[in-house]
């Protein structure tokens, strides 16, 4: 490999939410610190522990070294990069400059989106599990979530169709979320899926928000599908967000961005985008954005996407081998497994609460299933050098499933 996906990076001492976050009061929902004489291996929240492409860096930098940071506008290039990352990954047709929109978070996104298309209070369908963001900013922002369980069919999460169309239609509902892929399912949907999807949608007049922020992280053999590219009915019913955050581990830079095909629903979500007055661009982070999108940030994405492959190939082949009752489909995007722990829970006499501080106390810090509406279930991030994630692994069969 030509990156560096092996070498240990020590976070701590930078700011990093992922280690020194680990039992302080302001990140109560933090795994707790381990006892002593166990390191932290982080597998909870959605960043990773690998040192990002270099001309990221090199751009920040470059930049930085011009000692004047005052007002700036995002250059034509900045729009340029985006619009060859989305032909070049994603197969995209006909993206223009004035369709591509900036927002600080694509959780800011999707809260701007829903203000265009609903009042507040209104009923917005999400599926189950459900990413903990959306939980909190619909709720947050005066949404009502509705539910509608994804159901595991041979080993693959899908959407209930039938349940979706019921939900919709009781609830009035006229704005859904998206999660494509699904966090923290890892579903990369089909074709036919999101067609089928849209379908309902347009049957019922409900507006989509497709969060695609993990649309990078693909793993071996699975293809993305733009939401908006499924149709020309898709194209003006669909917001899709997307950012460099996730893919090159810049979320501590802040910066996202929005396709907006249809000129009324961007018009009116600039509109909703620009109230509170804090949805503007840094420049270091701008510059960020088109370090990522030079023709290194596309070789280190590939070798990335070999490493989380092999990454969720051993450590979903561990489960399988050695934690009778716990059990996975397996992912085939993001870098997260989401694990059903109740059939260990009920043979052993445990709760997922014993699990986790079975983990938590050994350094293994992965989240609590909870926050995405899972009743005994653990997500885990495997963004990590693969010796990480095999020590992991040794660590939760010694002192946790196998103790
Ligand atoms: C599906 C999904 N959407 C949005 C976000 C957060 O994005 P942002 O930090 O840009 O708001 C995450 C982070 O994990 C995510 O998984």
């Amino acid at each position: 490999m030509k990156y560096d996906f092996t070498s240990i990076m020590d976070r701590h001492g930078m700011d990093a939410v992922a280690v020194d976050g680990l039992g302080t009061k302001a990140m109560p929902f933090a795994p707790k610190r381990p006892q002593e004489g166990f390191d932290i291996i982080p597998m909870w929240v959605a960043d990773m522990n690998f040192p990002t492409v270099p001309t990221i860096p090199e751009a920040i930098i470059k930049r930085a070294q011009h000692p004047a940071y005052g007002y700036f506008a995002p250059r034509e290039e900045y729009f340029a990069k985006i619009i060859k990352w989305q032909e070049t990954r994603n197969g995209v047709k006909g993206l223009l400059p004035e369709h591509i929109g900036y927002e600080n978070g694509v959780l800011g996104g999707v809260v701007s989106a829903l203000n265009v298309f609903c009042s507040k209070g209104d009923n917005v369908l999400v599926h189950t599990p459900t990413y903990v963001g959306f939980t909190k900013s619909l709720t947050n922002n005066g949404y009502h979530l509705v539910h509608s369980p994804l159901k595991i069919e041979d080993g693959v999460w899908r959407m209930d169709f039938e349940d979706m169309e019921k939900r919709i239609v009781e609830n009035k509902i006229h704005a859904a979320i998206f999660c494509s892929p699904h966090n923290p399912c890892g579903r990369v949907w089909e074709r036919w899926e999101i067609e089928k999807f849209i379908e309902l949608c347009a049957k019922y007049d409900v507006f989509v928000i497709s969060d695609e922020i993990w649309s990078d992280l693909i793993l071996t053999g699975n293809k993305h599908i733009p939401t908006q590219s499924v149709s020309e009915d898709a194209r003006n019913r669909v917001v899709a967000l997307y950012a460099p955050s996730k893919t090159f581990n810049l979320a501590g830079l802040v910066g996202s961005y929005h396709i907006v095909y249809n000129r009324w629903i961007r018009e009116r979500m600039l509109k909703e985008s620009s109230l509170p007055h804090y949805n503007d661009m840094n420049v270091l982070s701008m510059h960020a954005l088109l370090g990522a999108y030079e023709p290194e940030g596309y070789e280190w994405c590939d070798e990335l996407l070999q490493v989380l492959t092999g990454n969720v190939n051993y450590a979903a082949d561990y489960i399988e081998k050695h934690f009778e009752g716990v059990t996975l489909c397996r992912p085939q995007g993001t870098y997260m497994l989401y694990l059903d722990c109740s059939g260990w829970c009920e043979k052993h006499g445990k709760v997922i609460e014993d699990v986790l501080e079975a983990a938590w106390a050994v350094g293994v810090a992965v989240q609590d299933g909870h926050f995405f509406n899972g009743p005994c279930n653990l997500r885990v991030n495997l963004a990590l050098p693969l010796s990480r994630v095999k020590e992991a692994f040794d660590r939760l069969d010694k002192y946790v499933f196998n103790a």
